[in-house]
């Protein structure tokens, strides 16, 4: 396995397929969030395997704000695997790599399905009970569709009002 470190652009180049690949037409019909408009990532963790591109996941950079008060951030979104080499710790090695380039943040933050909570519990990550707002094309939006999870760095909010201050990730 080799875990690389990329830019957002450039490593969206890399990842395109993949991501048509998970997120499918038949996956986007089912998707909660699929009219959702997304951020574009800062920096990508991009896992391959026998030089096959295997895993993704996209780190967002933001000044937001808790409790009004700046609060640095880093997101993580775009976590995905290719269908076929799942189970084998792709997602989790990429998710390590990416906490470890949290430098100089107060806190990661995720949204995911309930069904992956447990995959980022094992990783450090705790369910948020505060609330999260983001920005739409439509205006101010509260992210309530998923859970949210934090990844505590140098702090470790629990609860409170997050203010993404931008698109959502
Ligand atoms: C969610 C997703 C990214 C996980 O990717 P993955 O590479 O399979 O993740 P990992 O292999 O690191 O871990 C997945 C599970 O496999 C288990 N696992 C890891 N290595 C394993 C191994 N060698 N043998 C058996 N199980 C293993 C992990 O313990 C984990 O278990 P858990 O779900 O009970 O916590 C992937 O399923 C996916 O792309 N889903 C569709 C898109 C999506 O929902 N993305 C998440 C958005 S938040």
């Amino acid at each position: 396995m080799e875990i690389a470190l990329l830019d957002g652009g450039e490593g969206w180049e890399i990842v395109q397929a993949l991501d048509r690949e998970v997120y499918s037409p038949q996956f986007m019909a089912t998707a909660i969030w699929r009219d959702v408009v997304w951020a574009h990532a800062d920096k990508r963790v991009v896992v391959r395997d026998e030089g096959r591109v295997v895993c993704h996941a996209g780190l967002f950079f933001r000044e937001g704000t808790l409790d009004g008060r700046p609060a640095r951030m880093c997101g993580i979104g775009g976590v995905m695997t290719v269908p076929a080499a799942r189970k084998r710790g792709y997602a989790s090695a990429a998710m390590r790599r990416a906490a470890e380039a949290m430098t100089g943040v107060d806190f990661g933050l995720l949204f995911c399905e309930p069904h992956n909570t447990a995959l980022y519990a094992g990783l450090g990550w705790r369910v948020f009970g505060g609330t999260v707002t983001c920005v739409q094309p439509s205006g101010p939006f509260l992210f309530d569709m998923m859970p949210t999870m934090i990844l505590p760095k140098r702090a470790a909010p629990e609860r409170g009002a997050v203010d993404l201050c931008g698109l959502p990730w």
